[in-house]
């Protein structure tokens, strides 16, 4: 069993994967940021054999990590410790970048300084997949994520749900743009990102 199991993590996994697959198919190393209790790293290595998916997470929580992919018995590269607020990655550079559920678990000048981090390592071309809830004109999309927010601001009055619009403004500043905005169940979204000098961009 996972140290810092995620029921939801457990229910969410198939249909993201379902919409990641596409997305991933000429990709070859994937950096997953936030990669929790490594549930989402363990499903997705498994059912997508030709990448190399490279979980890390925040320093003080990289060893339960470990200690979770390693029970799994699937090949996977060990996690790597990674602060998204250092200004050195552990990584120079990688097809894709995967986060869930982080944007609204970290202060906005984490929020800030991983786009900036992404945008750094972030082959030409290659998605950042940012899943979670997100806000759209300011609004909540669902009672369930209204209460989301109030549970993440309880943990830091800093957390909470993330606006589109917000993010979409703080990628072009870092030279990302929204090419794909997925809607998955539960009001979640998959944000497909890339280097906007190589995309054209709609939601
Ligand atoms: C709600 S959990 C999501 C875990 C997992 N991705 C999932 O969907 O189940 C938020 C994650 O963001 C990570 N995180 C928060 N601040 C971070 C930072 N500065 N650098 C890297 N990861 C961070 C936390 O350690 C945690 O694993």
């Amino acid at each position: 069993m996972f140290q810092d199991f995620s029921p939801a993590a457990e229910r969410n996994k198939a249909p993201i994967l379902a919409a990641l697959e596409p997305l991933l198919e000429s990709a070859r190393e994937v950096l997953e940021i936030g990669a929790g209790s490594g549930q989402h790293a363990c499903h997705f290595a498994a059912a997508l054999p030709w990448l190399r998916w490279q979980a890390s997470e925040h320093p003080a929580g990289v060893v339960a990590l470990a200690v979770n992919l390693a029970g799994a018995h699937i090949p996977l590269p060990a996690p790597l410790a990674l602060d998204v607020r250092l200004k050195t990655w552990p990584v120079t550079a990688v097809d894709a970048v995967y986060a869930a559920n982080v944007v609204h678990c970290m202060p906005w000048p984490a929020v800030e300084a991983l786009f900036a981090g992404v945008a750094r390592v972030l082959r030409a071309g290659g998605p950042l997949l940012l899943y979670g809830p997100f806000n759209r004109d300011g609004r909540f999309t669902s009672e369930g994520n209204l209460r989301l927010d109030a549970w993440a601001r309880g943990l830091d009055p800093d957390f909470g749900l993330r606006d589109l619009a917000e993010l979409e403004a703080l990628a072009a500043r870092v030279g990302l743009a929204l090419c794909e905005n997925l809607a998955l169940p539960a009001n979640n979204q998959l944000l497909v990102w890339r280097h906007a000098s190589t995309q054209k961009t709609g939601r």
